[in-house]
């Protein structure tokens, strides 16, 4: 587990991109730096009725800037949307264990799979595996209003867009439009409402894989304080499964391990 670090970053720009979505950069330079693919980090309003800290996946990182795109959905968020640039906001170093995208290697296939705002983390890792070689396919799902498709498609990856309601792309859930367009791949990754998660981890061990699946969805305080976290999770070798806070010990699982229904 890493050492939480608080550090103040600057709001370089913060924009709708969709519906009740905005995103967020930040010149905070400790923090991108550090960022894998998969960790999140924690950020604080400055409105001190609300003490608890936002955890927010990074969706992409340089040298110095975070990239964090989150939904407008409770106070926290609605604080987050009304912000300056300029104005500064104070920000945990990056959290969580990320996707291993050691298991991946030149040439391999790689299939990211992603449900609404839990498509975000998918765009830094699919940056790293284009670093090192891999030939992405990208299922990105929405309810209705599309983001991030142009950013997958900049990376040279294959990419196909579902809605629930139909409007833009295939009609279904991203799973199902990756499996229709004959997207299998050697390695499945990831994130997104738990109810996919399940899903996409099924289908990837009917086909012989094993997915990392991201439960940031679960995540409530991201650092340990509300237990609100907790999943039930059977580890390699292990004769019983053990309780497993999310913001600690993930957000990132293998599929296989994970009790999607038990919790
Ligand atoms: Fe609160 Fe994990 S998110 S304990």
């Amino acid at each position: 587990m890493e050492a939480k670090k608080i550090v103040t970053a600057e709001i370089l720009s913060n924009r709708p991109i969709a519906k009740g979505i905005m995103e967020l950069k930040l010149l905070a330079p400790e923090s991108a730096s550090q960022a894998k693919p998969g960790q999140f980090v924690n950020v604080y309003t400055g409105d001190s009725s609300l003490l608890l800290p936002r955890p927010i996946s990074i969706c992409d990182a340089d040298d110095t800037t975070l990239t964090l795109i989150y939904a407008v959905v409770g106070k926290g968020t609605a604080w987050f949307a009304d912000c300056c640039v300029g104005q500064e906001l104070r920000v945990s170093t990056p959290l969580g264990n990320g996707f291993d995208v050691s298991v991946v290697r030149e040439g391999d296939t790689a299939l990211l799979i992603g449900g609404g705002i839990g498509s975000c983390p998918l765009l830094k890792l699919g940056k790293v595996l284009k670093e090192k070689g891999v030939k992405l396919n990208v299922a990105i799902g929405f309810r209705d209003e599309p983001f991030l498709e142009e950013e997958f498609r900049a990376l040279g990856a294959n990419v196909v867009v579902a809605t629930d309601s139909g409007r833009v792309g295939y009609h279904g859930t991203a799973l199902a439009a990756a499996m229709d367009a004959g997207m299998d791949c050697e390695h499945w990754f990831t994130c997104g409402p738990k109810i996919m998660l399940k899903f996409v981890a099924k289908e990837a061990m009917a086909r012989g894989r094993d997915a990392q699946v991201s439960m940031e969805e679960r995540m409530g305080c991201g650092y340990g304080a509300c237990v609100g976290c907790v999943v039930d999770v059977l580890e390699r070798g292990a004769e019983a499964p053990v309780r497993k806070k999310v913001c600690k010990d993930g957000p990132v699982f293998l599929g296989s391990e994970v009790f999607f229904d038990e919790q």
